[in-house]
């Protein structure tokens, strides 16, 4: 069980361009204890901070990661498609973003982008290189990924990792499939999430988190479901005004 209910989504993306070092901050500053990040690699294998495949529509770049390394994918500008107050801001290589968590005492879900091709091994490799480097405490990292392979791979890797099963909506054999990846929680969207079946997520022995949760007031009547947390760009509107939604965090981060 990770200690966090309110997860900035991102970063805290309503606050600063996504997945940016200034996102991890402005989570930070909000007061979230844990922020969820995409992660890919580029086309030289640095893993790095980014949702889309392509560099398109967060940077003043085009085209995929792929065709970047570490030191071409500097010259992107991935904070001016925001706002003016954020040009300079770069995509972060993830070593970067994982020396700002471990600093700020952040937790962190690192959800890998992988694809199912071959790839997924390197990024697998690569990211949990640079996780053992960072040093974060084991109890403030989680890996999470569409992509069973991924996870998989990322167990056989480090079997003490915590792993999440993400799903939009959850498929059949649900149980079984994150019960035999060693899952500690199952991910999925809100939008498809019935009290049915949060509670079976919940009586299966696993925790519930859900993503991307916006609005307060249109999460009431999920609260009494069990749900463990929510991914959120928005954690201002959960934090402190959070009994609105049912998730406020406890001193510390730690669960009631
Ligand atoms: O990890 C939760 C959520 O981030 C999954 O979807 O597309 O926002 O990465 P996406
Ligand atoms: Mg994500």
């Amino acid at each position: 069980m990770i200690a966090a209910r309110i997860i900035g989504h991102r970063g805290a993306s309503s606050l600063a361009p996504e997945n940016t070092l200034a996102a991890i901050r402005a989570a930070a500053e909000v007061g979230v204890s844990w922020v969820e990040i995409d992660t890919r690699l580029l086309g030289d294998g640095t893993p790095v901070v980014h949702h889309d495949e392509c560099v398109d529509r967060c940077t003043d770049g085009t085209g995929p990661l792929s065709a970047f390394d570490r030191v071409t994918i500097r010259r992107l500008d991935a904070g001016g498609w925001y706002s003016e107050a954020f040009t300079g801001e770069r995509i972060p290589l993830l070593a970067e973003a994982l020396a700002l968590v471990r600093d700020l005492g952040l937790g962190i879900n690192l959800e890998l982008k992988a694809d199912g091709h071959s790839s997924d091994q390197r990024l697998v490799h690569a990211v949990l290189g640079e996780l053992r480097a960072a040093a974060i405490p084991s109890e403030r990292v989680l890996v999470s990924s569409f992509e069973p392979a991924a996870l998989n791979a990322s167990r056989v890797q480090n079997r003490e990792l915590l792993i999440g099963c993400l799903w939009s909506r959850l498929p059949p054999h649900w149980r079984r499939r994150a019960a035999a990846l060693g899952a500690v929680s199952v991910h999925c969207d809100w939008r498809y999430l019935t009290e049915r079946i949060a509670t079976a997520v919940k009586q299966a022995g696993f925790d519930l988190y859900c993503y991307t949760v916006n609005d307060p007031k249109a999460f009431l009547p999920y609260r009494d479901w069990g749900i463990d947390g929510i991914f959120t760009d928005r954690p201002q509107d959960f934090l402190g005004g959070g009994q609105a939604a049912g998730l406020e965090e406890q001193p510390g981060g730690a669960k009631g």
